[in-house]
C-alpha cells in the first residue's frame, strides 16, 4: 500500500517534471552576453541584474517572437563557442558583425551603428590620432574588434604592446592607473566611462572603423533568426526601439 502510494506520487512528479522541461525548451531562448559593456549590457550596482540597452531590446525581440529570455553571464571570447555548442541560443553582447564572425555564426538584421575609438587619460598631450600610438601600450578586451585592431597596429610596427583583459572595467582601470597609454574599444562605451570617471578620460582622432552590432544564432538556425528578425522589425514600428535609445542615448 505504502509503496503504491509512493510510485503513483513518483509518476505524477515525474509527469510535471517532463511537462515544465517541455515548456522551458519550447519558450525560452538563453541570451549569452559578457556585462561589461555600458550602456548595452552591464550589471546594476545595486541589484546586480544584468541590464542595458540590449538586453531590454531582446527582451522586447523575443517577446514579439513569442519567448522568453533567461540571460547568462559569459566571457566576451567565450560567446561565439557556446553558441555552437549548443549552451546558449542567442548572442546579445554589443557584437561587431564582421566576415570571420559569420563564417561561425548567424546574425540578424544589424540594430545599432559603432565604430572604435582610442581613448587615452585627459591629461596626455602627445597622443591626438591613432598614428600618435607609435611605441605605445595598449589596453583592449579580450576577442573584441578592438583588440584585432590594436594587434593589427602592433604587427604594422606601430603599437609596442597590447594588454587584453577579460573585462572592460579591467580595461579602463589599466588606463586610470596609468600602466598602459590607450585603449581601442566602440565609441559609445568610451563615453559611458568617460562619464563615470570625469575628467579623466578622452577620446582622440576619427572613428577607427565603422561597425555595426548584430545580434546572433548558431548557424542553420534560420526559423529562429527570421521570427527575431520579424520581431525587430515589430520593437522598431511600434516605437520602442526609439524609446530604448532615448532612454540610454539621450537621443
Ligand atoms: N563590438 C566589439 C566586438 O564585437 C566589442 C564588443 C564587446 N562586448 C561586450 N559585451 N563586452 O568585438
Amino acid at each position: 500500500m505504502k509503496k503504491g502510494l509512493t510510485v503513483v506520487i513518483l509518476l505524477i512528479a515525474l509527469t510535471l517534471g517532463l511537462a515544465g522541461c517541455g515548456q522551458e525548451s519550447s519558450e525560452k531562448l538563453i541570451v549569452g552576453t559578457e556585462p561589461t559593456f555600458p550602456p548595452f549590457e552591464y550589471q546594476d550596482e545595486e541589484t546586480k541584474e544584468i541590464v542595458g540597452f540590449d538586453i531590454e531590446l531582446i527582451k522586447a525581440i523575443a517577446e514579439e517572437a513569442g519567448y522568453e529570455v533567461e540571460i547568462q553571464n559569459l566571457g566576451f571570447d567565450g560567446l561565439i563557442g557556446a553558441l555552437k555548442s549548443g549552451n546558449i541560443d542567442v548572442i546579445m553582447s554589443g557584437m561587431t558583425i564582421t566576415p570571420e564572425r559569420e563564417e561561425e555564426v548567424d546574425f540578424g538584421t544589424p540594430y545599432f551603428d559603432a565604430g572604435l575609438m582610442v581613448a587615452v587619460p585627459t591629461d596626455n598631450t602627445t597622443i591626438n590620432s591613432v598614428d600618435d600610438l607609435d611605441g605605445k601600450s595598449v589596453a583592449v578586451q579580450i576577442g573584441t574588434t578592438g583588440a584585432e585592431k590594436a594587434e593589427e597596429l602592433k604587427e604594422a610596427g606601430l603599437v609596442k604592446e597590447v594588454k587584453t583583459f577579460d573585462t572592460m572595467d579591467a580595461v579602463f582601470l589599466e588606463l586610470l592607473n596609468g600602466t598602459v597609454d590607450a585603449v581601442i574599444n566602440d565609441k559609445p562605451v568610451n563615453e559611458v566611462f568617460m562619464a563615470k570617471n570625469p575628467g579623466k578620460i578622452k577620446m582622440v582622432g576619427d572613428i577607427l572603423d565603422g561597425e555595426q552590432y548584430g545580434f546572433a544564432v548558431a548557424s542553420g538556425e534560420t526559423e529562429l533568426l527570421e521570427k527575431l528578425n520579424e520581431g525587430l522589425e515589430k520593437v522598431k514600428a511600434s516605437g520602442k526601439y526609439d524609446e530604448l535609445k532615448a532612454k540610454y542615448f539621450g537621443e
